[in-house]
């Protein structure tokens, strides 16, 4: 099956008083239909430069330099100008970002945020009322009560704001789903609900996701690839049971020793 979304060579440095540092170094992966590819890798290895590389998310020249290929459906997407970018951002690349309230707009009702992202990409829901519906939609399909719509941000607990970054990501039907680090901020018994939700969001909607973690158990649990980054370059990929199972690098195996397993005696 052809990829939705193919990685070339991506490069990105920074640029500072004269300095250059370089965040990711020639990185190359793809993700295929209804693929659940993870990205992991510690603190600092390039997994959140990596995906917001991919639409033009991060600072211009001369701060920051990507190099390499992304292409969508087979089209090159690195390099376009902001105006198309804006377009693939939300309508075919949606992403939820790791911290819900940075993200959501405090002084605006949630069925409002949401309604914002139907209005600019989704034009063939024409009137209010069809879009009020879709809205409606997919606060159910994500397990908040539709009637919540017309509550602000703080109002919902932070497993609630997370599932509205979801449903905002998903209005739109995104081919892809791009999830950085979705559940860091919340208790285990609400990430595994969140991570479940996204299980079954792929099987409804046919999307992609690149899940960026750095939690082996939710990689276990959910992807069906991985991709391991250290300093920026990729150092093994793989289906996620062998990457877990039978680690090829060195410092694969390192990051899953630090896992902490359980053990009753
Ligand atoms: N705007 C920026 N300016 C300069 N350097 C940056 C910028 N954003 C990221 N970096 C650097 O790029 C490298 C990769 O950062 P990135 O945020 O991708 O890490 P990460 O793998 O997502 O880590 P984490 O798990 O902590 O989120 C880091 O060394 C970081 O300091
Ligand atoms: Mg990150």
């Amino acid at each position: 099956m052809n990829p939705v979304l193919e990685i070339k060579d991506l490069c990105v440095d920074f640029y500072s008083r004269g300095n250059v540092s370089p965040a990711v170094r020639g990185v190359s992966f793809d993700l295929k239909k209804g693929e659940i590819l993870a990205v992991v890798g510690e603190s600092g290895s390039g997994k959140s430069v990596t995906s917001q590389a991919l639409t033009g998310l991060l600072p211009g020249e001369p701060t920051c330099r990507v190099r390499g290929s992304v292409k969508l459906d087979g089209r090159e997407i690195l390099g376009l100008p902001e105006r198309e970018l804006r377009k693939i951002r939300g309508r075919e690349i949606a992403y939820i970002f790791q911290d819900p309230l940075s993200s959501l707009n405090p002084v605006y009702t949630v069925g409002w945020q949401i309604e914002e992202a139907l209005r600019f990409h989704v034009p063939a829901l024409k009137t209010a009322p069809a879009r009020r519906e879709r809205v409606r939609e997919v606060l159910f399909a994500v397990g908040v009560n539709p009637d919540l719509a017309d509550s602000f941000p703080h109002q919902f607990s932070g497993g609630m704001q997370q599932r509205v970054m979801i449903a905002m990501a998903l209005a739109c039907e995104p081919k892809i789903l791009v999830a950085d680090e979705p559940t860091t901020a919340l208790d285990v018994t609400i990430q595994k609900q969140i991570m479940d939700l996204l299980l079954s969001l792929r099987e409804r909607f046919g999307m992609s996701v690149l899940l960026i973690t750095h939690n082996f158990g939710i990689v276990a649990q959910t992807a069906d690839r991985a991709v391991v980054l250290f300093r920026g370059e990729k150092v093994e990929e793989g289906r996620a049971a062998d990457v877990i199972s039978f680690p090829q690098h060195e410092y694969t195996r390192a990051l899953l020793a630090c896992v902490p397993r359980l053990k009753f005696a």
